[in-house]
């Protein structure tokens, strides 16, 4: 069974009388262990198909089954059960919460899950080394550079090793040989834990060291 399957997804945005159609009859079959990566032009609905898969937004049509169970019908809870289990989401927009601490921050994702324990504690600490970021563990996101932060947000999606990575222009704020680790690390853990990625990208570079490449144009993927 695929891990993730798109049947006909569509999303079409009203705003003020005119309908942005966003997200064009997409159909994608994503299998565990996939490393995809997408390309194309601003606002041409890349965050937007993320953001269906990662159960944020829902589609105006089609579905999305996660191992085989459809999520769009799912009420809330359900589905922030799916996002906090199942989803390690990296947006655009790195998105700290200022009032929590760089350790703080990445174990978010643990206050909507069942079990926490001193176990989630060490697994910060290891992705934060693995970002490059460990000496910054007690900082608050203001007091961390662009990229800094950016890395935090990394290591927040990962920590918890979800089954499937969302990421929305990860690399984008930071420096080629940082990019390039980070990348590393990207596919270190698709090899070794079998953790599927989708990664949007505008360096076409990055896109090609992806298992499938795809370009994404007027919400149409291919
Ligand atoms: N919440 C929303 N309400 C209305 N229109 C939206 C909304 N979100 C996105 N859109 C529109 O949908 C289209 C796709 O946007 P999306 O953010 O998915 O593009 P993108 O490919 O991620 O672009 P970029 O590379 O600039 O991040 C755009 O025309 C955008 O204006
Ligand atoms: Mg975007």
């Amino acid at each position: 069974m695929a891990l993730i399957e798109l049947d006909g997804i569509s999303k079409i945005f009203t705003v003020g009388g005119a309908t942005i159609p966003a997200v064009d009859n997409v159909s994608l079959r994503i299998e565990r262990g996939d490393f995809l990566s997408i390309v194309g032009h601003s606002g041409s609905g890349k965050t937007t198909l993320l953001s269906i898969i990662g159960g944020i937004i829902r589609p105006s049509s089609g579905r999305v089954l996660f191992e085989g169970a459809d999520i769009c019908p799912m009420a809330d809870d359900d589905l922030s059960t799916y996002r906090s289990e199942k989803v390690g989401f990296m947006f655009q927009f790195a998105s700290l919460l200022p009032m929590l601490t760089v350790k703080e921050n990445v174990l978010l994702p643990g206050l909507f899950r069942q079990e926490r324990d001193a176990r989630d504690k060490k697994m910060a600490e290891e992705y934060l080394s693995l970002v490059g970021i460990s000496e910054k563990i007690n900082a608050y996101p203001s007091q961390l550079s662009g990229g800094q932060q950016r890395r935090v947000a990394i290591a927040r999606a990962l920590v918890y090793e979800p089954q499937i990575v969302l990421a929305d222009e990860p690399t984008g704020d930071l420096d080629e040989e940082t990019e390039m680790s980070v990348m590393e690390l990207f596919r270190r853990l698709n090899s070794e834990k079998q953790i599927t990625f989708i990664l949007i990208t505008h360096n076409l570079e990055l896109a090609k060291m992806a298992q499938r490449q795809f370009r994404m144009t007027q919400g149409r993927l291919a």
